[in-house]
């Protein structure tokens, strides 16, 4: 079933996608000609930034086809993009599945499309073929590029499609995408993981650390600024890799330097670095390259030196805060947020108190907890020394009750500050204020009029709620 037989040059598969965008859309024309109407179609995205832009090339090819986008699930063509990173994550897509299957009944033309992360898991597939037979479409996220052609199979036939491959290490450019955003936009740098964290399931999900080369990157953000972007996010699971695997290796810090020199772009914005590969020469491209924000999202995980160990994090509590130490040294009110998972097999009542003591330390200026979720096929889900339910519970709990207090401590010490602020929107309650995000990613709403989304403006922080503000152009 896989295309690699074909042995296409990464220009000569995007080409062929596009043929099958033809041919899709003169069955969807005819589907119109037939109901009197427009074929309308949903993505729903779970999971992480990496889907978030995923789906906008989902929407791209369905908006190319014909489809219109409507916003709730009742629609023609519903696809799921799914993340399986928690228990949770998975069991609310089979749930909403449920739901669905409830609307096809009624709605027999409906395709349902599923794809992403919990595609890649074992199991998954075998247990779609078998009890969820109305689903009609379902590939995973080696084979994204492929969309358009699956969907004319899919328009082609009753039978179920399903193509999910182990690995790929093509990498597809030039596709149509349709963002979610006007003047911001997610731009992968990187795609896939190598560092097997022990709890995590993205690199079996994900596959392979895979690079972008620096030249695809850097076109396709001075498309997106001619577009109207000003606003871009670098994303990778260990944007702090990027590069090694190249022809011409080349580092995050350079690629940064290389993207703040494009013009008209305003700010820069990345996701995530992992503190085992921050360079002492990322800090200071942070610090030189006026574009990139002064924020840095340096997940923790766990503040015991002996559980990130059997994580497999390759950092202890020791280095991860002598970065924060340089950080600040460097860039004094740079912004830091954090992921902390509590409940990690084994985790003792002092490894818990060392990531509280590392939390009151660096004084996040926001962090997501979460509770370990045992992921089968990780090393950590065979450990035979999981923590009870209750004492998980109760610690995350606490831990949520700190980093709260300390983000509202935090954004209450921004208040009377004049920093620079890019406009977003319209406020949606009061038009006669604006929305715009501070390098920290907080909100500010504050009086101004349409014309001025998309610029940065210098606003004086007046009033602190919490997770926004309420300010005044300075
Ligand atoms: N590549 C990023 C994170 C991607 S997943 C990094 O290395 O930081 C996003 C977050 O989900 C992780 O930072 C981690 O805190 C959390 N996470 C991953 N696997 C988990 C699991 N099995 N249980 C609970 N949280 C998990
Ligand atoms: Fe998962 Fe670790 Fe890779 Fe992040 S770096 S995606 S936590 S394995
Ligand atoms: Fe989820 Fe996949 Fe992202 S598992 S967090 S959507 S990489």
């Amino acid at each position: 079933m896989r295309d690699f037989e074909l042995n296409l040059t990464p220009e000569q598969e995007s080409k062929r996608q596009y043929e099958y965008m033809e041919k899709a859309k003169e069955l969807v024309f005819a589907k119109e000609k037939e109901l009197g109407r427009k074929l309308t179609f949903s993505v729903v995205t779970f999971g992480c930034q990496m889907n978030a832009r995923d789906s906008e090339k989902l929407v791209g090819i369905l908006t190319e086809m014909g489809y219109v986008e409507v916003e709730d699930e009742h629609a023609d063509f519903v696809v799921y993009n799914t993340c399986t990173v928690r228990e949770n994550a998975d069991n609310k897509v089979w749930g909403r599945l449920g739901y669905l299957q409830n609307y096809k009944k009624k709605n027999p033309h409906m395709i349902i499309g599923l794809c992403g992360c919990m595609m890649q898991e074992t199991g998954v597939i075998e247990k779609l073929k078998k009890s969820y037979k109305y689903v009609n479409l379902i590939f995973g996220t080696h084979n994204i590029y492929k969309f358009a052609e699956l969907v004319y199979r899919c328009l082609s036939t009753d039978k179920q499609v399903i193509d999910v491959w182990k690995e790929n290490d093509k990498i597809v450019e030039d596709l149509p995408i349709k963002r979610k955003f006007k003047f911001k936009s997610g731009v992968n740098i990187m795609f896939g993981c190598n560092n097997f964290c022990s709890y995590c399931i993205v690199p079996y999900v994900r596959g392979r650390e895979k690079s972008r080369e620096p030249k695809d990157i850097i076109r396709e953000i001075e498309g997106l600024v001619a577009d109207g972007v000003c606003e871009v996010m670098l994303l990778g699971q260990n944007v702090n890799s990027y590069g090694k695997n190249l022809e011409n290796p080349m580092t995050f810090a350079n690629l940064l330097r290389e993207i703040n020199k494009i013009e008209g772009l305003k700010r820069i914005r990345f996701m995530t670095s992992h503190p085992k590969d921050l360079s002492d020469d990322l800090i200071l491209a942070m610090k030189e390259c006026d574009k990139v924000c002064g924020h840095m999202h340096l997940p923790l995980q766990s503040g015991s030196s002996r559980i990130l160990k059997i994580m497999n994090r390759h950092y202890d509590k020791e280095k991860y805060l002598d970065i924060v130490r340089k950080l600040r040294e460097t860039i004094p009110d740079i912004a830091i947020t954090t992921d902390i998972i509590v409940g990690f097999p084994g985790e003792t009542e002092e490894d818990f108190q060392e990531t509280l003591n590392v939390v009151k330390e660096v004084e996040y200026d926001s962090a997501f907890t979460f509770i370990y979720s045992k992921r089968t096929g990780t090393p950590a889900a065979t450990m035979d020394n999981q923590v009870p339910p209750d004492v998980v519970k109760e610690r995350f709990n606490r831990l949520l009750k700190e980093v709260q207090e300390i983000s509202a401590k935090k954004a209450k010490s921004l208040e009377g500050k004049v920093v620079p602020v890019l406009v977003e929107s319209l406020n949606d309650h009061d038009d006669s204020l604006v929305t715009g995000r501070l390098e920290n990613n907080l909100v500010v709403h504050f009086k101004g009029t349409k014309d001025m989304i998309g610029n940065i403006y210098n606003v004086k922080l007046e009033e602190s709620k919490g997770f926004y503000f309420l300010g005044g152009l300075a």
